[in-house]
């Protein structure tokens, strides 16, 4: 049996990059998946959609914006009617506006916040109440619901030029895992992945070029760049009955970069 069969699957951003890479995976693993994406062409998110059909998955395209309160409700509204619940969401929808500190406009700052901390609450918020309203299904899952939160390597690696978004993640990291102490007694389990360095859009002048891969390459241990379906597998795993016994905790796939590379000949 999938490990994911029957259930419905919401992740936020999954028109390109990690979101995507997610989405599919975890259609192959049987849910239905909503793939949402935040407004303009939704040519890609189509993709994502037509490509999850071809191969024998199910999946709905939706537009939300996840900063957006009654997008968000709208979202789940539309989810619920169509496949009837929501057994997981993968808050993936994230952003980096970045700049020196100094030359930080507010509405960098608030893009920023908004997307990645603000919407992943509501995102959250909106999925507890309809694990709570749906009910435990046994058959299904043993949890009540999932949520995984894609937080970065940034929620514990201080990032000069981006306090934005560092800061975002930093409040992912204690948002997860307030959230996972207040609603673990409700058999819903709430994780983390922090990713480093993948392959995607958001950071492509940072492994594009030789010069820019060379450099990468000093921070990762494990001698290469992610990529997305290095974090969609572990966003199965989290998502599955195998980490039943998983709450509250980041799950860093990054290739060591969290272990202080530079002290592997320094200090
Ligand atoms: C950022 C990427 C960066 C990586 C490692 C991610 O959270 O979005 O731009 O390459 O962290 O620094």
């Amino acid at each position: 049996m999938k490990r994911l069969e029957g259930q419905t699957a919401i992740i936020t951003g999954s028109s390109s990059g990690i979101g995507k890479a997610v989405a599919i995976e975890m259609a192959a693993e049987g849910a239905n998946v909503v793939v949402n994406y935040p407004g303009g062409d939704p040519g890609l998110a189509n993709d994502t959609m037509a490509k999850i059909n071809a191969e024998g998955g199910k999946a709905m395209c939706c537009k939300a914006d996840v900063s957006n309160e009654a997008d968000v409700q709208a979202m789940f509204a539309e989810t619920v009617k169509n496949f009837g619940t929501v057994d997981i969401l993968v808050n993936n929808a994230g952003l980096q506006k970045d700049s020196r500190l100094v030359d930080m406009t507010v509405a960098q700052w608030d893009l920023v916040l908004n997307v990645n901390l603000k919407g992943q609450f509501l995102c959250a918020r909106e999925a507890a109440k309809e694990f709570i309203r749906r009910g435990m299904v046994p058959s299904r899952s043993k949890a009540l619901g999932k949520i995984i939160c894609m937080s970065s390597v940034h929620e514990v690696i201080p990032w000069a030029g981006h306090v934005n978004y560092a800061a975002s993640k930093g409040g992912v990291m204690l948002l997860m895992k307030s959230m996972a102490q207040e609603l673990a007694p409700l058999k819903i389990r709430v994780n983390s992945i922090g990713p480093g360095a993948i392959e995607t859009p958001i950071n492509t002048s940072a492994w594009d070029t030789p010069e820019a891969l060379k450099s990468l390459l000093t921070l990762i241990p494990y001698g290469r760049a992610g990529k997305p379906i290095d974090i969609a597998k572990a966003a199965v795993w989290l998502a599955s009955d195998e980490s039943d016994y998983v709450t509250g905790t980041t799950l860093f796939v990054d290739g060591g970069m969290t272990l202080y590379p530079g002290f592997a000949t320094g200090g």
